[in-house]
This record gives structure tokens, C-alpha cells and sequence, in this order.
């Protein structure tokens, strides 16, 4: 994909349906009794996998692009009555489809295998291998890799999990194969909460969870959920994707005299860390609330740069601890934003980022090198100086979506044209309408 520089954005836009809200409204909606319609479902292709890990589970999916329709598999008796799969079940490259799905086969009475792409199948399992293993279900991998065999068993035996790592994904598996287990599953997070869509939809869902804030440790919490819960179909819609809207932001932040809006983005406190990461960047940045759609906040998110980012507080430029877990995502293309800050960003506390779609610290240093950015590496983050004017060059997107994404922004506000290669190719994992919308909000 080659980019021009652009000189401002304008305009006003939705972002598509959330991602991470997206798998767990389908997966949640295929273990309830009854029919669900999601309304303003994700167009990524990691939701496209989710769907179709579902179909080959016996589950009737019926799409219609944004709307999706699935009749639940919930039984009388509130266990789940999915069917044995007589093929693979081909995660691709998302790793929320392979690790939550791999808590509700847990409780399923059936073998099973899920299988991903090759970057996938390099990606950690490790961690959600041993609470479903202490569960009483037999999981096997190689090495700690997909693909994975998963030999459930009913009922499961209910564990109190202290989390090793901040992972809402390890969250999730053991909490939906805690409602195949006997007795109450606790999940204690490390420090602060990661994001709880999870939680929030099985509420949606009927499913009384608790989420107990620990006393005297800081905020950090455990949640639970009783085995044998039952999930009744309700209807639901997506809020926007707030992961997508950050690069919009992000490229309106960079260039003088933009100005965007998105609409009905969801605004989850676990998830919205980015919004005041770039404030302290110094971004002209301001969220109107729109009220809840499906338990999740919404709002309106306006953009405006008058040029120059200077940290809001000191201290604003160091993005490290407890928060980084909730800004993992958006880490890349913060670091770009930190290139146009006085004193640049430092990222620390992100040794997970090493373990995404691609290596995204050793990625994102090496793009951001590419553009004449003078970045320090670190074993769990990096130090990019600012500001300074990135030069346009050839960069790789390593096959990693928000890699591609966090460049193409780089890139408008670059001196000169960038080749991002294998760009088109990899964002619709998460935003496919990307490079269209961008277009269509770029002056040049
Ligand atoms: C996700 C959780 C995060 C995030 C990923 C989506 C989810 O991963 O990076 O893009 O939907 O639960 P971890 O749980 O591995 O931190």
C-alpha cells in the first residue's frame, strides 16, 4: 500500500462494530436458549472465524453484513449441546476466538482441535492450558502452540485462578468454562482490571457474575461465576470499536487543522485508557456521552489539533504499570503520536506486546527507525524522542493489522510517500473499511 502525506483530516464517521464485544456476544449467544439478532457486528475477519468455529460446532449462524442472527444451543438443563466437530476448528489469526473458545470446549463432553495461522501458532497457550487443565479438562499442545486438542469433560471442576499474566483472554476461557464446571469459579486479576466484555455479556445474558474488588490490594479484583448458569438469547448491538477509532485520532492528532468525530464508540473504563493516554500527549480530545447500548457505554469522540503536542502533566509521556494493560492494543500507535510530542514517549511495563500478532515492540521500533525516528528498545517497551519529523520509507507491516495501521497513520504525516507492504492485505483482521475511511477524511 503506498500513502501519501496528507495535509489535514476532516469529517465525521462510524467506526465498525467492536471486535472483542463481537466474539463474545456470538459465543455467548450460541451457548444461550434461543434465538439472538447482533446488530452492528464487527466486519473484521478474526469475527468471520468466530462465526465459522461456531457453524462447524452445529450452531446456526445467518449473517447479513453488520446483523447476525444465531440460534443458541442452550439446553433444558442449562448445559451447552454443541456438536462434535468433524473438521478442524480454524481460528486464523485471532487469538480471542482460539483461547475463549478453548474454555467453552473445555466443558463440551468432546474432542476437539483448534488450529491458526502461522502466527497464531506461535503465540502463547501455556496460560490458558493450565487453569483448564486444573479444571480436569485434558488439553494438549506442542511445545505450548496450537494447534490444540481439547478433550472436555462435564462438569468441570470449579478452581480459584490467580491470573499470571493481565489477559482478559485467559479471563474470559476460564469464566465460560466455569459455567460447565461444578461449584463457583474465581479469576484474580494481577493488578488492574482488564477489559470485562465478558463479564458484561453474560450480565446481558442473565448470568449473575460477580466482580469483588480485593480490600487493601490496590483495586485489583476477582471475579466468579456459579457452574450451571443458564444464558437466555436477548437481542443486542455493538458500540463501535474504540481499538479502530484510535488511529483516526491518532492521524487527526498529528496533522494541523484536522478536526474528526466518531459516533457511538464504546467507552468501557477497561478499554478507554487510550482517550486519556493521548489527552496527556497533549491532544485536543473530548467524548460526549451517548448512554449504553447492551450494557457497554457509548459516546461521541472529537478530535481537534491546532499543531504542537506538549505532555499535559509531567510524567504525561511515560505510559507504564497496571495501565498498560488496558491501552495493550494501542501501544504502536501511541508510539507514533509520541514522535510529534515534546520529549517524545516512553513505554514501559508492555512485555505482552512481544507476544501479539507480530513482536510489536521489535516492530514497531523497527518502522518507526525506517522513518528516521531516533527509538531506544527495551526488553518491555521503548523510548521514541520528540518531536521530530518522520521521513516516508519502506516499512513491512510483518502481517500485523494494527502494525499496518499505526504506519499508515505515520505515514500521512510523514515527509513523502511509504510503502507499507502486505498492508491491504492484513487490516481487515480487525478494521477492513480501514483505508477507505481514512481516505475518505484525508485533505490533501
Ligand atoms: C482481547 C484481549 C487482549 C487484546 C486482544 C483482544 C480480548 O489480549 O490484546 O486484542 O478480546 O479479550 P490479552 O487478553 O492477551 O491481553
Amino acid at each position: 500500500m503506498l500513502i501519501r502525506p496528507a495535509r489535514r483530516l476532516r469529517g465525521r464517521l462510524r467506526v465498525p462494530g467492536d471486535k472483542s464485544v463481537s466474539h463474545r456476544a456470538a459465543m455467548l449467544a450460541a451457548l444461550a436458549r434461543g434465538g439472538t439478532t447482533i446488530t452492528n457486528f464487527s466486519s473484521s475477519v478474526d469475527c468471520s472465524s468466530t462465526l465459522e468455529v461456531l457453524r462447524r460446532l452445529g450452531v446456526f449462524v445467518e449473517r447479513d453484513g453488520a446483523t447476525v442472527r444465531v440460534e443458541g444451543a442452550g439446553g433444558d438443563e442449562g448445559g451447552q449441546r454443541f456438536q462434535p466437530p468433524s473438521l478442524e476448528l480454524d481460528c486464523g489469526n485471532s487469538g480471542t476466538t482460539m483461547r475463549l473458545l478453548a474454555g467453552v470446549l473445555a466443558a463440551q463432553p468432546f474432542a476437539s482441535t483448534l488450529t491458526g495461522d502461522e502466527s497464531l501458532s506461535g503465540r502463547p497457550m501455556r496460560r490458558v492450558l493450565e487453569p483448564l487443565g486444573l479444571m480436569g479438562a485434558r488439553l494438549s499442545a506442542v511445545d505450548g502452540h496450537a494447534p490444540l486438542r481439547v478433550e472436555g469433560r462435564r462438569p468441570l471442576r470449579s478452581i480459584r485462578y490467580e491470573m499470571p499474566v493481565a489477559s482478559a483472554q485467559v479471563k474470559s476461557c476460564v469464566l465460560l468454562a466455569g459455567l460447565g464446571a461444578e461449584g463457583r469459579t474465581e479469576v484474580f486479576e494481577p493488578a488492574a482490571q482488564t477489559r470485562d466484555h465478558t463479564e458484561r455479556m453474560l450480565r446481558w445474558f442473565g448470568v449473575e457474575v460477580r466482580t469483588e474488588e480485593l480490600s487493601g490490594d490496590g483495586g485489583r479484583v476477582v471475579v466468579s461465576v456459579e457452574g450451571g448458569s443458564r444464558l437466555t438469547a436477548r437481542d443486542l448491538t455493538v458500540p463501535g470499536d474504540i481499538s479502530s477509532a484510535a488511529f483516526p485520532a491518532a492521524a487527526a492528532a498529528l496533522l494541523e487543522g484536522s478536526e474528526v468525530e466518531m459516533e457511538g464508540v464504546g467507552l468501557n473504563p477497561t478499554r478507554a485508557a487510550v482517550l486519556d493516554a493521548l489527552r496527556g500527549l497533549g491532544v485536543g480530545l473530548s467524548v460526549e456521552d451517548e448512554g449504553e447500548t447492551s450494557n457497554e457505554p457509548t459516546g461521541l469522540i472529537r478530535v481537534r489539533s491546532e499543531g504542537g503536542l506538549t505532555p499535559a502533566a509531567p510524567g504525561a509521556n511515560v505510559i507504564r504499570g497496571a495501565l498498560v494493560a488496558q491501552l495493550i492494543d494501542e501501544l504502536p500507535v501511541l508510539a507514533v503520536v509520541g514522535t510529534a510530542v515534546e520529549g517524545g514517549l516512553e513505554i514501559r511495563d508492555a512485555r505482552e506486546l512481544r507476544v501479539k500478532e507480530s513482536d510489536r515492540i521489535t516492530t514497531t521500533v523497527a518502522n518507526l527507525r525506517a522513518m528516521g525516528a531516533e527509538v531506544e528498545e527495551f526488553e518491555d517497551g521503548l523510548r521514541v524522542e520528540g518531536p521530530v519529523r518522520l521521513r516516508g520509507a519502506r516499512l513491512q507491516s510483518y502481517g500485523d493489522h494494527r502494525i499496518a495501521m499505526a504506519f499508515a497513520v505515520a505515514a500521512l504525516a510523514a515527509e513523502g510517500e511509504t510503502l507499507i507492504e502486505g498492508a491491504e492485505e492484513c487490516v481487515g483482521v480487525s478494521f477492513p473499511e480501514f483505508f477507505p475511511l481514512l481516505e475518505s477524511l484525508t485533505e490533501r
